[in-house]
Protein backbone atom coordinates (compact mmCIF):
# COMPACT_ATOMS: atom_id res chain seq x y z
CA UNK A 1 0.00 0.00 0.00
CA UNK A 2 2.68 2.32 0.95
CA UNK A 3 4.33 1.55 -1.91
CA UNK A 4 1.65 2.85 -4.17
CA UNK A 5 0.72 5.48 -2.32
CA UNK A 6 4.77 6.93 -3.03
CA UNK A 7 4.57 6.52 -6.02
CA UNK A 8 1.07 7.95 -7.19
CA UNK A 9 2.18 11.05 -5.09
CA UNK A 10 5.37 11.19 -7.60
CA UNK A 11 2.91 10.75 -10.29
CA UNK A 12 0.94 13.60 -8.61
CA UNK A 13 4.38 15.86 -7.86
CA UNK A 14 5.32 15.31 -11.79
CA UNK A 15 2.32 16.02 -13.38
CA UNK A 16 2.14 19.12 -11.63
CA UNK A 17 5.52 19.88 -12.74
CA UNK A 18 4.56 19.45 -16.33
CA UNK A 19 1.46 21.15 -16.17
CA UNK A 20 1.60 24.27 -14.11
CA UNK A 21 3.10 27.49 -13.97
CA UNK A 22 6.78 26.45 -14.17
CA UNK A 23 5.99 23.61 -16.48
CA UNK A 24 8.70 23.14 -18.82
CA UNK A 25 6.62 23.84 -22.37
CA UNK A 26 8.65 25.17 -25.06
CA UNK A 27 7.62 29.58 -25.22
CA UNK A 28 6.03 29.21 -28.41
CA UNK A 29 8.47 31.98 -29.95
CA UNK A 30 11.26 30.05 -28.65
CA UNK A 31 10.49 26.50 -29.85
CA UNK A 32 14.72 25.53 -28.67
CA UNK A 33 14.33 26.85 -24.96
CA UNK A 34 13.84 24.55 -22.23
CA UNK A 35 12.57 24.87 -18.89
CA UNK A 36 12.66 23.30 -15.65
CA UNK A 37 9.80 22.31 -13.46
CA UNK A 38 10.08 24.38 -10.43
CA UNK A 39 10.89 22.75 -7.20
CA UNK A 40 13.46 20.57 -9.34
CA UNK A 41 16.39 19.08 -7.67
CA UNK A 42 19.81 19.81 -8.72
CA UNK A 43 23.21 18.88 -7.32
CA UNK A 44 25.66 16.00 -7.02
CA UNK A 45 26.80 12.97 -5.88
CA UNK A 46 29.78 10.93 -4.70
CA UNK A 47 30.54 7.54 -3.04
CA UNK A 48 31.50 7.74 0.94
CA UNK A 49 34.47 5.40 -0.27
CA UNK A 50 35.39 7.29 -3.10
CA UNK A 51 35.66 10.88 -1.25
CA UNK A 52 36.70 9.14 2.23
CA UNK A 53 39.10 6.67 1.47
CA UNK A 54 39.74 4.27 4.30
CA UNK A 55 41.02 7.07 6.26
CA UNK A 56 39.93 6.54 10.55
CA UNK A 57 40.14 9.30 13.03
CA UNK A 58 41.81 7.17 15.45
CA UNK A 59 44.23 5.41 13.09
CA UNK A 60 43.78 2.22 11.43
CA UNK A 61 41.87 1.53 8.04
CA UNK A 62 38.48 0.94 7.18
CA UNK A 63 38.26 -2.77 6.52
CA UNK A 64 36.72 -3.77 2.67
CA UNK A 65 36.99 -5.70 -0.04
CA UNK A 66 38.13 -2.75 -1.79
CA UNK A 67 41.04 -1.22 1.16
CA UNK A 68 41.79 -5.51 0.54
CA UNK A 69 41.80 -4.71 -2.99
CA UNK A 70 44.66 -1.88 -2.88
CA UNK A 71 46.55 -3.61 -0.72
CA UNK A 72 46.52 -6.70 -3.28
CA UNK A 73 48.50 -3.86 -5.75
CA UNK A 74 45.42 -3.75 -8.29
CA UNK A 75 44.86 -0.29 -8.98
CA UNK A 76 46.36 0.61 -12.23
CA UNK A 77 48.26 3.73 -10.95
CA UNK A 78 49.59 2.34 -7.68
CA UNK A 79 47.53 5.36 -5.64
CA UNK A 80 46.91 4.20 -2.09
CA UNK A 81 43.24 5.62 -1.16
CA UNK A 82 44.60 6.49 2.19
CA UNK A 83 41.92 9.45 2.94
CA UNK A 84 40.55 10.18 -0.67
CA UNK A 85 39.84 13.65 -1.01
CA UNK A 86 39.87 14.65 2.97
CA UNK A 87 35.89 15.07 2.90
CA UNK A 88 35.76 12.81 5.84
CA UNK A 89 36.83 16.37 7.58
CA UNK A 90 33.99 18.38 8.90
CA UNK A 91 36.21 21.86 7.41
CA UNK A 92 36.54 19.84 4.38
CA UNK A 93 32.77 18.14 3.51
CA UNK A 94 31.60 22.10 4.92
CA UNK A 95 33.67 24.15 2.12
CA UNK A 96 32.05 21.76 -0.69
CA UNK A 97 28.66 22.42 0.81
CA UNK A 98 29.26 25.88 0.80
CA UNK A 99 30.41 26.08 -2.93
CA UNK A 100 27.50 23.79 -3.93
CA UNK A 101 24.97 25.98 -2.43
CA UNK A 102 26.67 29.16 -3.31
CA UNK A 103 25.98 27.17 -7.30
CA UNK A 104 22.39 27.30 -6.69
CA UNK A 105 22.23 22.97 -5.99
CA UNK A 106 19.57 21.99 -3.55
CA UNK A 107 20.53 18.31 -3.34
CA UNK A 108 23.10 15.89 -2.68
CA UNK A 109 23.82 12.27 -2.80
CA UNK A 110 26.32 10.27 -1.08
CA UNK A 111 26.70 6.78 0.95
CA UNK A 112 27.24 5.83 4.27
CA UNK A 113 30.18 2.87 4.65
CA UNK A 114 28.89 -0.11 5.47
CA UNK A 115 32.36 -1.08 6.36
CA UNK A 116 32.98 1.67 7.81
CA UNK A 117 29.86 1.76 10.37
CA UNK A 118 29.75 -2.28 10.92
CA UNK A 119 33.37 -3.59 11.47
CA UNK A 120 32.45 -6.46 12.82
CA UNK A 121 29.33 -8.74 11.68
CA UNK A 122 26.86 -6.83 13.83
CA UNK A 123 29.01 -4.66 16.05
CA UNK A 124 27.96 -1.12 15.21
CA UNK A 125 30.91 2.06 15.31
CA UNK A 126 28.02 4.48 16.92
CA UNK A 127 30.93 7.30 16.47
CA UNK A 128 31.37 6.45 12.61
CA UNK A 129 27.81 6.79 12.17
CA UNK A 130 27.62 10.33 14.06
CA UNK A 131 29.98 11.36 11.57
CA UNK A 132 27.49 10.48 9.09
CA UNK A 133 24.51 12.25 10.88
CA UNK A 134 26.75 15.24 11.11
CA UNK A 135 27.44 15.69 7.73
CA UNK A 136 24.18 15.38 6.24
CA UNK A 137 22.78 17.55 8.87
CA UNK A 138 25.70 19.99 7.36
CA UNK A 139 24.47 19.71 4.09
CA UNK A 140 20.32 20.23 5.15
CA UNK A 141 21.92 23.59 7.05
CA UNK A 142 22.86 24.40 3.31
CA UNK A 143 19.67 23.44 1.80
CA UNK A 144 20.84 20.29 0.09
CA UNK A 145 18.00 17.69 0.22
CA UNK A 146 20.07 14.58 0.71
CA UNK A 147 19.58 10.96 -1.19
CA UNK A 148 21.70 8.21 0.63
CA UNK A 149 23.20 4.99 -1.04
CA UNK A 150 23.33 2.22 1.30
CA UNK A 151 25.78 -0.20 -0.73
CA UNK A 152 28.36 1.23 -3.80
CA UNK A 153 30.21 -1.52 -4.43
CA UNK A 154 32.37 -1.55 -0.63
CA UNK A 155 31.76 -4.66 1.81
CA UNK A 156 32.85 -5.24 4.75
CA UNK A 157 35.58 -7.87 5.06
CA UNK A 158 33.62 -10.15 7.25
CA UNK A 159 31.38 -10.44 4.16
CA UNK A 160 33.98 -10.01 1.25
CA UNK A 161 37.71 -10.42 1.19
CA UNK A 162 38.96 -11.05 -1.85
CA UNK A 163 42.50 -11.97 -0.60
CA UNK A 164 43.21 -14.85 -2.23
CA UNK A 165 44.08 -17.51 0.70
CA UNK A 166 40.79 -15.89 2.14
CA UNK A 167 38.46 -15.94 -0.55
CA UNK A 168 35.34 -14.99 1.18
CA UNK A 169 32.51 -13.94 -0.44
CA UNK A 170 29.01 -14.12 0.96
CA UNK A 171 27.36 -12.49 -2.65
CA UNK A 172 29.15 -15.23 -4.43
CA UNK A 173 25.96 -18.15 -2.61
CA UNK A 174 22.27 -17.68 -3.86
CA UNK A 175 19.75 -17.82 -1.73
CA UNK A 176 21.97 -16.32 1.11
CA UNK A 177 19.59 -15.43 3.58
CA UNK A 178 22.22 -14.29 6.64
CA UNK A 179 24.03 -11.89 4.11
CA UNK A 180 19.71 -10.51 3.94
CA UNK A 181 19.57 -10.61 7.24
CA UNK A 182 23.11 -8.24 7.34
CA UNK A 183 22.06 -5.86 5.05
CA UNK A 184 18.98 -5.78 6.72
CA UNK A 185 20.02 -4.90 9.88
CA UNK A 186 23.04 -2.22 8.62
CA UNK A 187 19.49 -0.77 6.99
CA UNK A 188 17.68 -0.70 10.43
CA UNK A 189 20.50 1.07 12.31
CA UNK A 190 21.12 3.40 9.74
CA UNK A 191 17.59 4.64 8.71
CA UNK A 192 16.35 5.93 12.54
CA UNK A 193 19.35 7.92 12.68
CA UNK A 194 18.95 9.66 9.30
CA UNK A 195 15.23 10.05 9.77
CA UNK A 196 14.17 13.21 9.39
CA UNK A 197 17.66 14.52 7.62
CA UNK A 198 17.20 12.15 4.60
CA UNK A 199 13.75 11.39 2.31
CA UNK A 200 15.50 9.68 -0.81
CA UNK A 201 17.30 6.10 -0.54
CA UNK A 202 19.37 4.61 -2.50
CA UNK A 203 19.35 0.89 -1.46
CA UNK A 204 22.02 -0.83 -4.18
CA UNK A 205 24.39 1.39 -6.56
CA UNK A 206 24.78 -0.30 -10.17
CA UNK A 207 24.91 -4.05 -9.09
CA UNK A 208 25.51 -4.50 -12.70
CA UNK A 209 28.99 -3.42 -12.82
CA UNK A 210 30.09 -5.27 -9.95
CA UNK A 211 28.96 -8.43 -12.27
CA UNK A 212 30.71 -7.44 -15.18
CA UNK A 213 34.09 -5.65 -13.73
CA UNK A 214 34.06 -7.86 -10.50
CA UNK A 215 32.54 -11.48 -12.02
CA UNK A 216 33.23 -11.57 -15.50
CA UNK A 217 36.48 -9.24 -16.24
CA UNK A 218 38.24 -9.59 -12.68
CA UNK A 219 38.77 -5.36 -12.62
CA UNK A 220 37.04 -4.95 -9.23
CA UNK A 221 36.95 -7.37 -6.25
CA UNK A 222 35.87 -9.94 -6.22
CA UNK A 223 38.71 -10.57 -9.01
CA UNK A 224 36.79 -13.01 -10.94
CA UNK A 225 36.38 -13.77 -14.27
CA UNK A 226 33.63 -15.58 -16.11
CA UNK A 227 32.04 -16.58 -13.08
CA UNK A 228 28.76 -16.60 -14.75
CA UNK A 229 27.49 -18.50 -11.26
CA UNK A 230 28.83 -15.84 -8.82
CA UNK A 231 27.66 -13.09 -11.00
CA UNK A 232 24.13 -14.30 -11.00
CA UNK A 233 24.34 -15.35 -7.22
CA UNK A 234 25.04 -12.04 -6.69
CA UNK A 235 22.58 -10.11 -8.70
CA UNK A 236 19.68 -12.13 -7.45
CA UNK A 237 20.89 -11.80 -3.72
CA UNK A 238 20.95 -7.96 -4.20
CA UNK A 239 17.10 -8.22 -5.82
CA UNK A 240 16.45 -9.62 -2.06
CA UNK A 241 18.41 -7.42 0.15
CA UNK A 242 16.78 -4.50 -2.09
CA UNK A 243 13.27 -5.81 -1.11
CA UNK A 244 14.30 -6.22 2.57
CA UNK A 245 15.88 -2.59 2.83
CA UNK A 246 13.10 -1.46 1.29
CA UNK A 247 10.03 -3.13 3.61
CA UNK A 248 12.76 -1.39 6.40
CA UNK A 249 13.13 1.98 5.43
CA UNK A 250 9.52 2.54 4.80
CA UNK A 251 8.58 1.04 8.49
CA UNK A 252 11.18 3.14 10.05
CA UNK A 253 11.13 6.50 8.21
CA UNK A 254 7.81 8.39 7.78
CA UNK A 255 9.70 12.30 8.63
CA UNK A 256 9.10 14.19 5.42
CA UNK A 257 12.91 15.42 5.60
CA UNK A 258 12.66 18.17 3.05
CA UNK A 259 8.92 19.49 3.49
CA UNK A 260 7.52 18.01 0.06
CA UNK A 261 4.97 16.18 1.92
CA UNK A 262 6.68 12.93 0.57
CA UNK A 263 8.47 10.97 3.11
CA UNK A 264 10.92 8.45 2.14
CA UNK A 265 11.31 7.04 -1.44
CA UNK A 266 13.51 4.13 -2.44
CA UNK A 267 14.83 3.07 -5.30
CA UNK A 268 18.58 2.00 -6.52
CA UNK A 269 20.78 3.88 -8.76
CA UNK A 270 20.81 1.40 -11.85
CA UNK A 271 23.43 1.78 -14.44
CA UNK A 272 20.98 2.54 -17.56
CA UNK A 273 23.26 2.95 -20.57
CA UNK A 274 21.50 1.51 -24.27
CA UNK A 275 23.30 -1.51 -25.58
CA UNK A 276 23.54 -1.19 -29.44
CA UNK A 277 25.25 -3.54 -31.87
CA UNK A 278 28.75 -2.78 -32.72
CA UNK A 279 27.74 -3.56 -36.84
CA UNK A 280 23.93 -3.12 -37.09
CA UNK A 281 23.88 -5.00 -40.21
CA UNK A 282 24.91 -7.95 -38.08
CA UNK A 283 22.57 -10.39 -36.86
CA UNK A 284 24.96 -11.78 -34.44
CA UNK A 285 25.18 -8.25 -33.02
CA UNK A 286 21.60 -7.56 -32.76
CA UNK A 287 21.01 -10.38 -31.20
CA UNK A 288 23.76 -9.99 -28.59
CA UNK A 289 22.89 -6.45 -28.13
CA UNK A 290 19.13 -7.05 -27.18
CA UNK A 291 20.36 -9.88 -24.80
CA UNK A 292 22.79 -7.87 -23.02
CA UNK A 293 20.44 -4.98 -23.05
CA UNK A 294 17.89 -6.92 -21.42
CA UNK A 295 20.70 -8.66 -19.05
CA UNK A 296 22.14 -5.03 -17.68
CA UNK A 297 19.30 -2.96 -18.24
CA UNK A 298 16.02 -4.91 -17.66
CA UNK A 299 16.11 -8.06 -16.16
CA UNK A 300 16.79 -6.88 -12.32
CA UNK A 301 14.67 -4.10 -12.59
CA UNK A 302 11.55 -6.50 -13.78
CA UNK A 303 12.32 -8.50 -10.82
CA UNK A 304 11.72 -5.13 -8.56
CA UNK A 305 8.82 -4.15 -9.72
CA UNK A 306 7.08 -7.02 -11.00
CA UNK A 307 8.17 -9.33 -8.71
CA UNK A 308 9.03 -12.10 -11.99
CA UNK A 309 12.53 -13.50 -11.26
CA UNK A 310 14.23 -14.82 -14.58
CA UNK A 311 16.88 -16.54 -12.71
CA UNK A 312 18.15 -18.86 -16.20
CA UNK A 313 18.70 -15.41 -17.62
CA UNK A 314 17.04 -16.71 -20.70
CA UNK A 315 15.24 -13.40 -21.50
CA UNK A 316 11.88 -14.92 -21.02
CA UNK A 317 9.97 -15.04 -17.38
CA UNK A 318 8.85 -18.51 -16.75
CA UNK A 319 7.83 -20.18 -13.70
CA UNK A 320 7.96 -23.63 -15.12
CA UNK A 321 11.72 -23.33 -16.04
CA UNK A 322 14.32 -26.22 -14.73
CA UNK A 323 16.01 -22.98 -13.00
CA UNK A 324 14.42 -23.65 -9.26
CA UNK A 325 14.74 -19.58 -8.85
CA UNK A 326 12.84 -18.82 -11.78
CA UNK A 327 9.98 -17.73 -9.70
CA UNK A 328 7.33 -14.74 -8.94
CA UNK A 329 8.06 -13.13 -5.73
CA UNK A 330 5.39 -10.86 -4.17
CA UNK A 331 7.74 -9.60 -1.50
CA UNK A 332 9.92 -8.17 -4.48
CA UNK A 333 6.81 -6.12 -6.58
CA UNK A 334 6.52 -2.28 -6.66
CA UNK A 335 9.86 -2.25 -4.94
CA UNK A 336 11.02 0.67 -6.71
CA UNK A 337 9.42 3.92 -5.81
CA UNK A 338 11.03 5.90 -8.41
CA UNK A 339 13.99 4.78 -11.43
CA UNK A 340 16.91 5.75 -9.77
CA UNK A 341 19.53 6.31 -13.13
CA UNK A 342 22.96 6.30 -13.70
CA UNK A 343 23.57 7.75 -17.71
CA UNK A 344 27.23 7.81 -19.01
CA UNK A 345 27.02 6.60 -22.61
CA UNK A 346 25.79 3.15 -25.08
CA UNK A 347 27.68 0.47 -25.10
CA UNK A 348 28.33 -2.19 -28.17
CA UNK A 349 28.07 -5.96 -27.93
CA UNK A 350 30.01 -7.89 -30.13
CA UNK A 351 27.93 -10.97 -31.44
CA UNK A 352 30.56 -12.87 -32.64
CA UNK A 353 34.16 -13.99 -32.02
CA UNK A 354 35.78 -13.95 -35.93
CA UNK A 355 33.42 -16.29 -37.45
CA UNK A 356 32.13 -17.86 -34.50
CA UNK A 357 28.76 -16.85 -33.06
CA UNK A 358 28.80 -16.34 -29.25
CA UNK A 359 26.73 -18.79 -27.81
CA UNK A 360 23.85 -18.65 -24.88
CA UNK A 361 23.99 -17.29 -22.30
CA UNK A 362 27.11 -15.12 -23.01
CA UNK A 363 25.36 -13.42 -26.30
CA UNK A 364 27.10 -10.12 -26.81
CA UNK A 365 29.65 -10.36 -24.13
CA UNK A 366 32.38 -8.93 -24.08
CA UNK A 367 31.02 -5.90 -24.30
CA UNK A 368 33.54 -3.28 -26.07
CA UNK A 369 34.89 0.37 -25.14
CA UNK A 370 35.21 2.86 -28.06
CA UNK A 371 38.47 2.29 -28.68
CA UNK A 372 37.65 -1.42 -29.88
CA UNK A 373 35.24 -0.73 -32.36
CA UNK A 374 34.76 2.98 -33.60
CA UNK A 375 37.82 5.26 -31.77
CA UNK A 376 36.36 8.20 -34.54
CA UNK A 377 33.21 8.34 -32.33
CA UNK A 378 33.44 10.79 -29.46
CA UNK A 379 34.24 9.48 -26.36
CA UNK A 380 35.67 10.26 -23.01
CA UNK A 381 39.54 9.36 -21.88
CA UNK A 382 38.04 5.62 -20.24
CA UNK A 383 37.06 5.17 -23.76
CA UNK A 384 33.44 5.37 -23.14
CA UNK A 385 31.88 6.82 -25.92
CA UNK A 386 29.43 9.94 -25.58
CA UNK A 387 25.83 9.99 -26.97
CA UNK A 388 23.46 12.17 -25.56
CA UNK A 389 20.78 10.89 -27.72
CA UNK A 390 21.43 8.07 -26.35
CA UNK A 391 20.30 9.65 -22.48
CA UNK A 392 16.99 10.45 -24.60
CA UNK A 393 17.04 6.41 -25.87
CA UNK A 394 17.40 5.27 -22.36
CA UNK A 395 15.19 7.30 -20.37
CA UNK A 396 12.43 6.34 -23.22
CA UNK A 397 13.46 2.43 -22.45
CA UNK A 398 13.17 2.95 -18.80
CA UNK A 399 9.79 5.03 -19.27
CA UNK A 400 8.39 3.02 -21.63
CA UNK A 401 8.68 -0.01 -19.45
CA UNK A 402 7.68 0.99 -15.83
CA UNK A 403 6.81 4.56 -16.18
CA UNK A 404 8.15 5.21 -13.05
CA UNK A 405 8.80 9.05 -12.38
CA UNK A 406 13.17 9.39 -13.13
CA UNK A 407 15.76 10.36 -10.82
CA UNK A 408 19.25 11.13 -12.17
CA UNK A 409 21.42 9.70 -9.90
CA UNK A 410 24.66 10.27 -11.65
CA UNK A 411 25.76 11.68 -15.17
CA UNK A 412 29.04 12.66 -15.97
CA UNK A 413 32.52 12.44 -18.23
CA UNK A 414 35.87 12.85 -17.39
CA UNK A 415 37.25 16.48 -17.96
CA UNK A 416 39.84 14.72 -20.03
CA UNK A 417 43.26 15.83 -21.99
CA UNK A 418 40.92 16.74 -25.20
CA UNK A 419 40.28 19.89 -23.53
CA UNK A 420 42.81 22.90 -23.70
CA UNK A 421 41.98 24.86 -20.80
CA UNK A 422 39.92 21.73 -19.16
CA UNK A 423 36.88 22.53 -20.78
CA UNK A 424 35.21 22.13 -24.15
CA UNK A 425 34.47 18.54 -23.74
CA UNK A 426 33.38 18.05 -20.57
CA UNK A 427 30.83 21.14 -20.37
CA UNK A 428 29.70 20.39 -23.87
CA UNK A 429 28.68 17.35 -22.51
CA UNK A 430 26.89 18.32 -19.57
CA UNK A 431 25.26 20.94 -21.25
CA UNK A 432 23.88 18.69 -24.52
CA UNK A 433 22.77 16.01 -21.50
CA UNK A 434 20.90 18.70 -19.25
CA UNK A 435 19.99 19.83 -22.40
CA UNK A 436 18.29 16.47 -23.64
CA UNK A 437 16.66 15.87 -20.32
CA UNK A 438 15.03 18.81 -20.33
CA UNK A 439 13.86 17.91 -23.50
CA UNK A 440 12.62 14.13 -22.56
CA UNK A 441 10.67 16.79 -19.32
CA UNK A 442 8.41 18.72 -22.24
CA UNK A 443 7.65 15.73 -23.72
CA UNK A 444 6.15 14.53 -20.90
CA UNK A 445 8.50 12.18 -18.93
CA UNK A 446 8.42 13.09 -14.93
CA UNK A 447 11.70 13.81 -14.20
CA UNK A 448 12.25 14.25 -10.50
CA UNK A 449 16.07 15.70 -10.29
CA UNK A 450 19.47 15.80 -11.56
CA UNK A 451 22.62 14.65 -9.95
CA UNK A 452 26.07 15.57 -11.82
CA UNK A 453 28.57 12.70 -10.96
CA UNK A 454 30.73 14.59 -9.33
CA UNK A 455 31.17 17.30 -6.55
CA UNK A 456 34.73 17.11 -6.79
CA UNK A 457 36.91 14.69 -8.56
CA UNK A 458 37.41 11.84 -6.70
CA UNK A 459 39.30 7.75 -6.02
CA UNK A 460 37.67 6.39 -9.37
CA UNK A 461 37.83 2.92 -8.07
CA UNK A 462 40.54 0.42 -10.03
CA UNK A 463 41.75 3.64 -11.80
CA UNK A 464 42.92 5.70 -8.78
CA UNK A 465 43.21 9.56 -8.77
CA UNK A 466 43.58 10.01 -12.48
CA UNK A 467 40.03 10.21 -13.62
CA UNK A 468 38.52 13.96 -13.30
CA UNK A 469 35.01 13.65 -13.06
CA UNK A 470 34.18 16.58 -10.81
CA UNK A 471 32.79 19.84 -10.64
CA UNK A 472 35.75 20.95 -8.54
CA UNK A 473 39.10 19.45 -9.47
CA UNK A 474 41.49 19.12 -6.84
CA UNK A 475 45.27 19.93 -6.77
CA UNK A 476 47.03 16.86 -5.52
CA UNK A 477 50.25 18.17 -5.67
CA UNK A 478 49.33 20.28 -2.61
CA UNK A 479 48.47 17.96 0.61
CA UNK A 480 46.16 20.38 1.37
CA UNK A 481 44.27 19.42 -2.09
CA UNK A 482 42.68 22.49 -3.07
CA UNK A 483 39.66 22.17 -4.71
CA UNK A 484 39.50 24.36 -8.11
CA UNK A 485 36.25 25.54 -9.85
CA UNK A 486 35.96 24.04 -13.81
CA UNK A 487 33.67 24.58 -16.22
CA UNK A 488 31.60 21.74 -15.09
CA UNK A 489 30.48 24.10 -11.68
CA UNK A 490 29.96 26.84 -14.65
CA UNK A 491 27.33 25.24 -16.54
CA UNK A 492 25.23 23.46 -13.87
CA UNK A 493 25.40 26.83 -11.91
CA UNK A 494 24.16 28.74 -15.40
CA UNK A 495 21.37 26.04 -16.10
CA UNK A 496 20.57 26.61 -12.46
CA UNK A 497 20.49 30.10 -12.36
CA UNK A 498 18.48 30.33 -15.51
CA UNK A 499 15.89 27.43 -14.96
CA UNK A 500 16.68 26.00 -18.35
CA UNK A 501 18.10 26.50 -21.23
CA UNK A 502 18.13 29.18 -23.86
CA UNK A 503 19.72 29.34 -27.56
CA UNK A 504 22.64 31.38 -25.87
CA UNK A 505 23.08 29.40 -22.85
CA UNK A 506 23.42 26.10 -25.01
CA UNK A 507 25.91 27.64 -27.42
CA UNK A 508 28.40 29.35 -24.56
CA UNK A 509 29.08 25.58 -24.05
CA UNK A 510 28.06 23.80 -27.28
CA UNK A 511 31.05 23.26 -30.14
CA UNK A 512 29.89 21.84 -33.39
CA UNK A 513 31.66 18.65 -32.46
CA UNK A 514 33.01 17.14 -29.57
CA UNK A 515 36.90 18.09 -29.37
CA UNK A 516 37.37 14.12 -29.66
CA UNK A 517 34.60 13.55 -32.56
CA UNK A 518 37.38 12.24 -35.22
CA UNK A 519 34.31 11.95 -37.82
CA UNK A 520 34.30 14.12 -41.27
C1 LIG B 1 29.94 4.86 -10.44
C2 LIG B 1 30.81 5.90 -9.80
C3 LIG B 1 31.99 6.23 -10.71
C4 LIG B 1 31.45 6.73 -12.02
C5 LIG B 1 32.50 7.20 -13.01
C6 LIG B 1 29.69 5.11 -11.90
O1 LIG B 1 29.50 3.93 -12.56
O2 LIG B 1 28.74 4.69 -9.72
O3 LIG B 1 31.22 5.44 -8.54
O4 LIG B 1 32.88 7.13 -10.14
O5 LIG B 1 30.73 5.70 -12.62
O6 LIG B 1 33.24 6.16 -13.53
Amino acid sequence: MLRRLATIGLFALAAACNNGSGGGAPAPDDPFTVTFPAGFLWGTGNAAYQSEGNYKPGGGRVLSNWSRWEEMGKIHSGDDNDRGVRFYEKAYYEADFDRAAADGHNVFRMGVEWARVEPERGVFDDAEMQHYVDLFQAAKDRGLTTMVTLYHWVTPRWAADPLPSVNRDLFATFPNEPLWDDFEAFTRYVVPRLEGLVDYWVTFNEPFTVVALGYLLGEHPPGKLLDLTGAINFVLNVAFMHGRAYDAIHELDDADADGDGEPALVSMAHHGNRVLPVDPSNADDQRGARHLEYLLNLLLIDAVTTGNVDADLDGVFNPDSANPYEDHYPELVGTMDYMGLNYYGPMRALGHLGPFPIGAPLYGLPLLMVDQYDPDLPHNVLNREISAQGFRDTLDLYWDRYRLPFFITENGTDRGVYQPGNREQATMYHMEHIYVLGRAIEDGIPVIGYLKWSLTDNFEWVEGFGPTFGLYGIDYGDPALPRIRTGNADVLADVIAAGGIDRALYDRYVLEKYPSDARE
